[in-house]
């Protein structure tokens, strides 16, 4: 498909650093049979990267693709990138949001508080832990509360924290502080409501643009 491929260098696990260029979600790419949009990304030195921004802006696919490029380096592979450096990790999780289904034995905060009470459980300093949409199975300020409580404790014991999210409290909380071991990331979308699939660096809005999908599915008219 002619997508890029490169040799990844690795730093030791105790130093910070995330650069790269043209990095693409491998799983993407493969399942559909095309090249897809590559971002470049620079969080060196950075202990926390927090992702907003618009629906169906990326966010995700980003986010597989720091996971999956981290496994390929630490088995020695080639990383889906022009160029990819990263500090190795001692351990790499995920929490995501789960859709419900019927075998969910407990509410949906509950099930993803136990989860991360499992991932605490197992955790050590110099892991990398990824995050999608956690924590906003209750309301805003709640979960807002929860998830800033929780990436605090992680960042105390430095542990790098890659977070999407839509919780606005929570991330502009973070931004507030004008940390400089922070880095804040938007997927971009173009005034006319055009998805680039890039990130870019801003502070988080209030807004997530699901308006543009509200009138993409209901239409426009009366
Ligand atoms: N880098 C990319 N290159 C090409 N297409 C992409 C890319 N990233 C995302 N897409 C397309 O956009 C869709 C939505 O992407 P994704 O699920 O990552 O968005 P999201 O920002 O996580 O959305 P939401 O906020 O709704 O969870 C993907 O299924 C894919 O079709
Ligand atoms: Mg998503």
């Amino acid at each position: 498909m002619g997508e890029p491929t490169s040799f990844p260098r690795p730093v030791p696990g105790d130093e910070r650093r995330h650069s790269f260029t043209g990095l693409y979600d491998v799983c993407l790419a493969l399942s559909m049979k095309r090249r897809v949009v590559g971002n470049d990304g620079d969080a060196d030195y950075k202990d926390l990267v927090i992702i907003t921004g618009a629906n169906q802006g990326g966010k995700s696919t980003f986010l597989r693709s720091i996971g999956l490029s981290q496994l390929m380096m630490q088995c020695g592979m080639f990383v889906p990138a022009e160029a990819f450096c990263a500090n190795l990790c001692a351990n790499l999780f995920t929490h995501y949001k789960r859709e419900e289904d019927v075998s969910m034995k407990s509410g949906k905060l509950d099930e993803e508080l136990s989860r991360m009470s499992d991932i605490v459980d197992h955790i050590t300093s110099n892991s990398m832990v990824l995050f999608n949409e956690s924590f906003a199975a209750t309301n805003e300020r709640e979960g807002s509360e929860i998830a800033r409580q929780i990436v605090s404790a992680l960042l105390e014991r430095r542990i790098k924290v890659f977070y999407v999210t839509h919780l606005y409290e929570f991330a502009h909380s973070f931004y507030d502080k004008g940390m400089e071991n922070a880095i804040f990331l938007r997927a971009e979308r173009q005034a006319d409501g055009t998805r680039t699939f890039k990130l870019i660096a801003g502070e988080p809005l209030q807004t997530s643009y699901g308006e543009d999908l509200y009138k993409g599915i209901f239409g426009t008219g009366n």
